[in-house]
């Protein structure tokens, strides 16, 4: 007998306004430095090995492809349709870089994967757990994960503008404008799970150990990850590590008005740039034809599966 589960929106889909060739221009570029914390993080086991790394809500393969220079095998999953196909393009078909690595691509979300029990190394969720039934995934995760192996979970939010307070004033109007139009119950989930750095992440102390949170260029404040008031309590444990760094210039850029404009649309739900031209207009008067530094707020958060 069949049974029939009611479909439940994705979060981040096509529908919703996602355009992949605006992401790679505008979004940061996750640096080097990004990779060498994980890297480090799970050389730091007594037994670490590097096999097989899983990229959840993989999108079009970003990280997956810089994963692919340190583990043979890389499965690279996603939920919504198309998604893995263009991950596929881009890392094996258009790529000689990546094509040594194996890699696996599946359709399917965080929540349940058909990726086998206790095979994972590495496991990464980028930008992408806010989207996810939180524990029932975190759960999902550490299934696939080797006792010893790492799950990764990291977020960037909105970059702050530095040295022009008129045009920081400006940007955050237009945040403010997004934050308004992103209702709904899923983007209502979505927004409390960035709101609080990913603080809102549970990792039950008989089945995870060393969960280490860090948070960069969010100059010590976690309010400076939230887009507005929407909040979820925190889970953070008094065991877990938790570290603050500051001045990460990888995490700073110059930019202009049209990188501006070109950031924004790379989030869901996008607004078009007719409706809010008057917003735009008080931004570049602000920004005087010039270009400011901004800097982004990320935080990544790690954890170990306990046997
Ligand atoms: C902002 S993109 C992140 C892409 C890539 N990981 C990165 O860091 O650039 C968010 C991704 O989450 C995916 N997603 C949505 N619902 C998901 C779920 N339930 N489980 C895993 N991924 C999901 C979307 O399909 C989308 O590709």
């Amino acid at each position: 007998m069949e049974t029939t589960v009611p479909a439940r929106e994705l979060g981040f889909s096509i529908k919703q306004g996602v355009n992949w060739s605006e992401y790679l221009d505008y979004r940061p570029v996750y640096p080097p430095s990004f990779f060498d914390r994980i890297y480090s993080y799970h050389a730091g086991k007594p037994h670490a090995s590097w096999s097989v790394a899983h990229d959840i809500g993989a999108g079009c393969g970003i990280v997956s492809a810089s994963l692919a220079a340190r583990f043979p095998n890389v499965i690279v999953s996603d939920p919504n349709p198309g998604y893995v196909s263009l991950a596929r393009q881009l890392l094996v078909e258009r790529s000689p870089l990546t094509a040594s690595a194996q890699f696996r691509f599946l359709q399917e979300g965080g929540e349940k994967s058909s990726v086998e029990s206790g095979t994972v190394d590495v496991l990464t969720a980028c930008e992408c757990i806010q989207w996810t039934d939180l524990a029932v995934a975190i759960r999902e995760i550490r299934r696939g994960l080797k006792v010893g192996g790492t799950a990764v979970f990291t977020h960037y939010t909105v970059p702050r503008i530095i040295g022009n307070p008129l045009a920081q004033h400006a940007w955050k109007s237009i945040w403010n404008e997004y934050s308004k139009r992103a209702n709904g119950p899923l983007l209502d989930h979505a927004v409390q799970i960035i709101n609080t750095a990913l603080d809102c992440l549970e990792f039950p102390r008989d089945e995870w150990e060393s969960v280490r949170r860090v948070h960069i260029n969010a100059q010590g404040d976690p309010d400076n990850y939230r887009i507005d008031e929407r909040r979820r309590e925190s889970r953070v444990q008094g065991w877990e590590e938790v570290v603050w760094e500051e001045g990460d210039e990888d995490w700073a850029e110059i930019q202009g008005i049209q990188w501006f404009k070109g950031y924004l649309a790379t989030w869901v739900p996008v607004i078009p740039e007719s409706e809010i031209q008057d917003l735009w207009e008080v931004l570049e008067v602000a920004l005087e034809g010039g270009k400011v530094r901004i800097e982004t707020p990320l935080t990544m958060v790690f954890a170990t599966k306990r046997a």
